[in-house]
């Protein structure tokens, strides 16, 4: 093997193996991250939660942010168009808008649909295509890369209405933002202020197999 090549080699495979944290890691042949024989993707996934608990005072850094919103850059879209877009909203006042903007499509104007939390992130689709689809591969990828690096994270719905609004596309064109994009959802991050609830059981008819 050629030296270059096999230098290229060596690159992946650390590569791999920094993508796991902790100790007694290890990449499987097939590239699966594994701690203690368990798979911390799978981990990941089963232990999300949704976080309705903020410590508002709390913020995560930027470059955990900056982290979780590059993976979120990295879902799957249809035909791989890239239609999404993510603000990352850490600026107070503008945290403070969209939570009235929120609460406004709620019709609840005094509560906070964020629950504290002191960040997030606004998942918008360009609409074209798979739109939507597009859009929420992005979210979940989103919570998860944030639940990986130990931020927690709740799905905010109403994104639709928000930008739909006057004072929404106000926010885009300021951001100089062009293009008809649609509201698919916010992603509340922070760290909890208490306890999470435990999820409820998975319903037993939810997997058919077909074999
Ligand atoms: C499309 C969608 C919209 C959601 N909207 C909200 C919301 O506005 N507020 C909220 O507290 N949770 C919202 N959630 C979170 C769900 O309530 C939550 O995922 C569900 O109860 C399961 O709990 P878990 O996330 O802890 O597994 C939303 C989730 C999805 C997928």
């Amino acid at each position: 093997m050629k030296l270059t090549k096999l230098m290229g080699c060596m690159a992946i495979t650390s590569a791999l193996l920094a993508s796991c944290s902790g100790q007694n890691n290890n990449a499987t042949n097939n590239g699966a991250c594994e701690k203690n024989g368990i798979n911390q993707t799978i981990e990941t996934i089963k232990t999300r939660r949704s976080c309705r608990i903020f410590n508002p005072d709390s913020m995560p850094s930027k470059e955990v942010l900056a982290q979780i919103a590059e993976a979120g850059t990295w879902a799957p879209t249809g035909m791989g168009t890239q239609n999404p877009i993510i603000l990352v909203v850490t600026k107070k006042e503008m945290r403070d808008r969209i939570v009235k903007m929120n609460a406004k499509v709620m019709g609840k104007d005094s509560i906070d649909p964020f629950y504290g939390a002191p960040c997030m992130m606004i998942v918008l689709s360009k609409k074209e295509g798979t739109t939507v689809y597009d859009g929420t591969t992005v979210m979940t990828t989103l919570m998860l890369a944030a639940k990986s690096l130990g931020v927690e994270s709740c799905w905010i719905h109403r994104a639709k209405e928000e930008f739909e609004s006057e004072e929404g596309k106000a926010i885009l064109k300021d951001l100089g933002i062009e293009g008809e994009y649609e509201g698919i959802g916010h992603v509340a991050l922070g760290y909890a202020n208490g306890e999470i609830p435990a999820p409820k059981e998975r319903k037993p008819d939810y997997i058919h197999w077909i074999e």
